[in-house]
């Protein structure tokens, strides 16, 4: 296979059961990217953003994405989205190429939220769910749910420019994962968020992804946070961007008083170019 793994199923009975099952099923919650290339064209003037990029995300798994700031990780978010085709290369979902337009297996939030402003905070959550064909008092009902688990109880009658950055970033996350989606892309979703809301949500986060086990690709710059919430971290290198390291995180890894958090952390800041001792 073409693809590096960044997590291998395991299970001995595997084998047996994927001989009885047809391509969808066997490939079903598992999203892979397969010799990506990705050139924008601007002003006549191409810009090759990825470059021969391959990994493969194991169902119901979480995969964060580090790399220099404008190496194509948004890029990469957005071919997996359907909304950009590659150049070349293939990504598919359920073992199926991503199809441009809707999805309706995908979640996302992204950086810039871009929420409504004429609707308040639980509309915003709730016009998601009411696209697809939920009532509204149902809707409504699931999206209180969603910013109860954020944090936002008391701001659902809120409107957007009544938020701070952080404040809006968590109703993003809360309308994407509202949709319980089977693929949940997420863009910096924290990084608006002050440093203690940040590590509340990440765990909070981790809670709910255990509720759905969607399959993630979350693009980080924090590395920290990639160790928190990666089954693996996907290090790309400076554009046009090709995976420089796929570094698996155990468990163990994540004890931030452990030496094994200390030798993850210098790795994949080494990966990027980084020392992690300060010097005086
Ligand atoms: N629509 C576009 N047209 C032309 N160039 C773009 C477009 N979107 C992004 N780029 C360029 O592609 C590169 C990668 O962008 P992006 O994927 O947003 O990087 P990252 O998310 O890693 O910061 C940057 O150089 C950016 O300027
Ligand atoms: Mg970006």
């Amino acid at each position: 296979m073409s693809t590096t793994d960044v997590k291998v199923p395991c299970g001995q009975a595997a084998g047996e059961r994927r001989a009885a099952q047809s391509v969808a099923d066997v490939h079903r919650g598992e999203l892979v990217v397969d010799r990506v290339f990705h050139r924008y064209i601007a002003g006549g003037r191409p810009t090759e953003v990825l470059n021969d990029v391959s990994f493969r995300i194991d169902p119901g798994h979480v995969a964060c994405v580090v790399g220099p700031s404008g190496c194509g990780k948004s890029t990469l978010l957005g071919l997996a989205a359907g909304l950009l085709r590659p150049s070349s290369g293939a990504l598919r979902w359920d073992g199926a190429p991503v199809a441009i337009g809707r999805n309706p297996h995908l979640g996302m939030a992204f950086q810039q939220p871009g929420l409504f402003p004429w609707m308040s905070v639980r509309e915003n959550v709730a016009i998601g769910l009411r696209t697809r064909g939920q009532s509204r008092r149902d809707a409504r009902r699931v999206a209180d749910e969603f910013l109860d688990m954020v944090g936002l109880a008391d701001f659902k009658d809120a409107y957007p420019n009544q938020l701070s950055g952080g404040m809006a970033q968590r109703v993003g996350i809360a309308r994407a994962l509202a949709l319980r989606p089977r693929l949940l892309l997420l863009d910096e979703p924290f990084a608006a968020v002050d440093a203690f809301t940040r590590l509340k949500l990440q765990q909070e986060f981790k809670a709910l992804l255990r509720l759905d086990r969607p399959t993630v690709l979350f693009v980080t710059h924090d590395v920290p946070e990639a160790i928190a919430l990666g089954d693996a971290i996907v290090v790309m290198t400076q554009r046009p961007a090709s995976v420089q390291r796929i570094i698996p995180v155990s468990r163990e890894d994540r004890d931030r008083a452990s030496p094994a958090y200390a030798r993850k952390l210098a790795e994949t800041l080494e990966c990027l170019g980084v020392t992690s001792d300060i010097q005086d």
